[in-house]
């Protein structure tokens, strides 16, 4: 049986029952370390095939209002996994924002459901749900905030090297974005030295930077923002890319965004100036060649067969993307187990 977590005096240290998973900036280093524990064991579970179905006859309401593989599928197995059941919501086919609120479809979930995960747009929307929902809720990305992505990304990067503390990552690229702003928290509250390489136009809002360089204080992390690729990558750990244009954003930045963004692509110049040992992360979906239909669109429009990442970096040995996706299924059982167990 799952055991809550005890210190030797017997304890509990950490207990996060009942609590929604909104962003990381609501949680504390140890909670979050917690979690990456939690799914450092489960990850365990499933390799030796060790049943964990710790919260059986639970359900859980899935609301996706943007497209999603990864954070999904990860909700649905992770579910069944730990012997839950999953209803997914599409952006099509239920009543919400046409002819319900988000705060009348809360209190109807939580009615039905033991857990409910959001994706769509605006933070506040995710808040909402939280507010008028009486069972957790989580965050599977908003226009402000990518959490359980960054429980990935960190144990990731912790089964690389060992370690959090100390390590630099470098995120390349539209840097106010959802992942930008979600790595430079979770690396300020885990003691990490988070680089921003991007255009100033790009670089992340200057109320979430001070209250990150306030975290790191504590932490012993760092922040810097930097235009210059070759500095910023200069001795980095981690090199990570997102999308130049985000979901919910219109096509037509794509034009300026490539402007503004290809001199900060992830290629094998820029990895090489990087640590010799370093590794590549992207969040994905990721336009490294132009086998999917807006690749193709773009390389009709702009001549271009790569765009935040080149498929050499993409596909080399520093490449972790694959080992990263995986850790989102055992990072998001990480969560509902310790948000909805008994
Ligand atoms: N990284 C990520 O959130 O992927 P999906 O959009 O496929 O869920
Ligand atoms: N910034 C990207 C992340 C996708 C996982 C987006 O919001 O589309």
């Amino acid at each position: 049986m799952y055991e809550h977590a005890t210190s030797k005096r017997g304890c509990r240290m950490v207990d996060l029952r009942g609590r929604d998973f909104l962003k990381l900036l609501d949680f504390t280093p140890k909670e979050i370390n917690h979690l990456l524990k939690v799914a450092t064991t489960l990850k365990k579970q499933k390799y030796n095939n060790e049943s964990h179905k710790y919260l059986k006859g639970k359900q859980v309401a899935l609301i996706f209002e943007k497209d999603s593989t990864r954070t999904r599928c990860a909700f649905e197995s992770g579910a069944v996994d730990l012997g839950m059941q999953a209803t997914y919501i599409g952006p099509t086919g239920s009543q919400l924002g046409k002819k319900e609120t988000i705060a009348d479809t809360a209190r109807v979930l939580c009615r039905m459901y033991d857990g409910i995960e959001y994706r769509g747009f605006d933070q506040t929307i995710v808040e909402d749900l939280a507010k008028y929902s009486s069972v957790p809720v989580w965050n599977g990305l908003t226009n402000e905030f990518h959490p359980t992505q960054m429980l990935a990304d960190v144990m990731t990067v912790r089964e690389e090297f060992g370690k959090l503390k100390g390590i630099t990552l470098c995120f390349c690229g539209d840097a106010r974005n959802n992942v930008g702003n979600s790595l430079m928290v979770v690396c300020s509250k885990l003691g990490m030295n988070f680089v921003c390489a991007a255009p100033s136009e790009l670089f992340p809002d200057e109320k979430l930077v001070k209250t990150c360089k306030e975290i790191c204080k504590e932490t012993g992390g760092t922040i810097k923002l930097e235009t210059d690729i070759m500095k910023a990558t200069k001795n980095a750990d981690v090199l990570y890319t997102d999308v130049w244009v985000s979901m919910g954003e219109p096509m037509e930045l794509w034009k300026d965004r490539i402007k503004l963004l290809l001199p900060y692509q992830v290629n094998m110049k820029v990895m090489n100036n990087a640590k010799p040992n370093a590794i590549f992360l992207h969040c994905l979906p990721s336009f490294h060649n132009i086998d999917t239909t807006i690749g193709k669109e773009i390389y009709e429009k702009y001549g271009l067969k790569e765009m935040e990442v080149s498929d050499e970096v993409f596909e080399s040995s520093h490449s972790r993307v694959f080992e990263e996706a995986e850790n989102r299924k055992h990072t998001i059982k990480a969560v509902m187990l310790e948000t909805l167990k008994p």
